[in-house]
């Protein structure tokens, strides 16, 4: 969480950090603020709310001269969303300034220690301790200073810092937060995520845990944990500032619903060749597959549902044994992981800190890790035995659609991968799921140019206040995802239930009107759901069902709505089903008026424990 951005460089820095912090304010939009040097000192302008409140409070940076500086955008951790607790943070004497993402684990013990010796903190944060510490230490070298602090931090930091006494100079650190440094002609950059610099380069170099970056004008300098010079590679992005833009559309998230089918072509079609998956991208072994004793799949929120479709598809398709654990439990629940057993992280970001915590400690644990993951160089992906990357493109709608999309994609291609190492599939049945892996897109599309039903089923429940989604077997997996989607844009209350569970409990809250969502795609158990359909319709409740085209006329017999989708192998009908429910999300939203690519409460990456 919290969006970082520095600029150092030739331009007028502060219109050019605003910019930045406009494509990072998916990780938070509590507050924000820019610290900008004019060349004397350090000018800190910050604000609780939105970052339009900043930029108009700054004339959208015209009015603060200067051509180096920082600035963040915050998801509030400690301290609620004031102006006070607002980044940059600046120390007693005003003569440096930090911007953070992460947490300062220790930050009431280095407060005590400060507080004793004089200092007086302006805020409720943690970060105002990195401030005051590294003016506490600072004699005459910034860069030392830092180090000296960062020494007695204990947490997860990246940071961007400034002096007065430097206008020529930022410096960074990071650990277990992302943070990149970039460079172009006129000049360097700092940022959390490369979407923030790509409208003024593509050329940027992955910092690691525990180094530094010294950037000035005219170079960007790294270094080790112990101050000593380390060699980076610059990497070049190859996609552009486009991908990362609305498009003509009215929100990132229909944008992002929009080109699922394009992304899941992009997604496959390379790792699809001859009607054969291959996985290039993984070094797993035919004889250390066949061994596995366990699979977990590690993952939060979303990813976690598309981690429990694979288990229902794996253990179907490969007979390998597969737990779906939340990375927030995970390490918390004495997990039993040996040599034996593979885990698979799954993460858009890459950064979620519960996911990264799950992954050490399945490898500490001796596991063997394979993440599945969409931004490419993040701490995930660089620390898993294996990567496969979703190739989704940025995603900046805080809900997930395409990267969801995409992760389930991968996971197919990985169950149908296992199962012919397994040698658990025939050659017919390897041949006539790669072809039904290949129709997703087209089939995606064709479920798009219905999305005016979808808007109208919206208008008919967008008024109401609970709802419940009922499924079972990968149509509850379906379920959980239909069910957050709508509840974290619309703020309506959701819940999903295996849909033989609802009577054990939950039913009591069925009465006359109560809305059900009922994922009926599932061929082999649509008897079996139907009959739960009956149960809700005997309380009164409307259901409206998701169903496919060979099994809607039974189920339009106990609906009272449908959302219809075309046939494909039962293996992959979570990849259509879950586009009708993404849109029905979204049209609900749109109809309560809400914010729907940054809801309340949320942040796109959630670098916090
Ligand atoms: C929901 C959503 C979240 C994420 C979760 C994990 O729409 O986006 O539930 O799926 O925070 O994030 P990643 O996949 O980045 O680890």
């Amino acid at each position: 969480m919290c969006g970082i951005v520095g600029y150092i460089g030739s331009e007028q820095a502060a219109p050019i950090l605003l910019d930045g912090l406009t494509r990072l304010e998916y990780r938070g939009y509590d507050s924000a603020g820019v610290s900008i040097h004019d060349g004397h000192k350090l000018n800190v302008i910050k604000t609780k709310g939105r970052l339009r409140i900043l930029s108009d409070m700054i004339d959208g940076g015209n009015s603060v001269h200067g051509v180096s500086g920082i600035g963040h955008t915050r998801w509030a951790t400690h301290g609620k969303p004031s102006n006070e607790n607002s980044h940059p943070h600046v120390s007693n004497s005003g003569n440096i300034a930090v911007v953070h993402n992460g947490i300062i684990e220790n930050y009431l013990q280095l407060r005590e220690f400060l507080t004793s010796r004089g200092v007086k903190f302006n805020s409720e944060t943690d970060t105002e301790v990195v401030a005051q510490l590294v003016d506490y230490y600072y004699d005459g070298d910034l860069l030392k200073a830092v180090h000296r602090a960062i020494d007695r931090i204990e947490g997860s930091y990246a940071l961007g810092i400034m002096a007065a006494y430097y206008p020529d100079m930022i410096v960074a650190a990071c650990k277990d937060s992302p943070l990149i440094a970039a460079l172009s002609e006129k000049g360097n950059f700092i940022a959390s995520d490369v979407t923030a610099v790509l409208k003024h380069t593509r050329d940027v170099i992955y910092l690691e845990d525990g180094e530094y970056a010294v950037l000035t004008p005219e170079s960007v300098d790294v270094f080790d944990s112990f101050l000593e010079p380390v060699e980076k590679a610059v990497s070049h992005i190859d996609w552009d500032i486009s991908s990362a833009e609305k498009g003509g559309y009215e929100h990132f998230m229909f944008k992002e619903i929009m080109e699922q089918p394009e992304v899941i072509r992009k997604t496959m079609a390379p790792r699809i060749r001859n009607r054969k998956v291959i996985l290039d991208d993984i070094q797993l072994s035919k004889e250390y597959i066949k061994g596995i004793n366990k699979i977990y799949i590690v993952a939060c929120g979303s990813s976690y549902h598309v981690g429990m479709v694979a288990k229902y598809n794996i253990e179907k398709l490969a007979r390998k044994p597969v737990e779906v654990a939340l990375a927030s439990e995970f390490r918390y629940c004495t997990p039993i992981v040996d040599e034996k057993t593979l885990v698979v992280c799954i993460s858009q970001s890459g950064t979620t800190a519960d996911t990264i915590a799950a992954m050490r400690e399945a490898k500490r644990l001796g596991g063997r890790v394979l993440s599945i993951v969409n931004v490419v160089g993040s701490t995930i992906a660089k620390e898993s035995d294996d990567v496969i990357y979703t190739w989704a493109g940025p995603e900046i709608a805080v809900a997930t659609t395409k990267a969801y999309s995409t992760q389930l994609a991968v996971t197919y291609l990985l169950s149908i991968y296992l199962a012919d190492c397994c040698g658990t599939i025939n050659a017919d049945e390897y041949e006539r799921l790669v072809g039904e892996l290949l129709t997703i897109p087209d089939k995606i599309e064709c479920i798009l140019k219905d999305k005016e039903h979808i808007q109208y089923l919206a208008s008919l429940y967008f008024n109401n206040r609970d709802i419940f989604f009922i499924g079972r077997n990968i149509d509850y997996a379906l379920s959980l995802e239909g069910s957050l989607k709508l509840k974290e844009i619309s703020y309506i209350h959701s819940d999903a239930y295996a849909a033989g569970e609802l009577k054990h409990g939950t039913i009591s809250l069925v009465e006359d009107g109560t809305l059900v969502i009922a994922a009926a795609t599932y061929q082999r158990l649509l008897e079996k759901t139907i009959s739960n359909i009956v149960e809700v319709k005997a309380r009164a409740a409307q259901v409206l069902s998701v169903t496919t085209e060979s099994g809607k006329g039974l189920v339009a017999q106990v609906s009272d709505n449908m959302m219809v989708i075309p046939d494909i192998d039962e293996l992959f009908l979570p990849s259509l089903a879950v586009v009708p429910m993404q849109l029905f999300a979204y049209y609900v939203a749109l109809l309560r008026g809400c914010d729907i690519d940054k809801p309340r409460n949320l942040a796109k990456s959630v670098t916090v424990e």
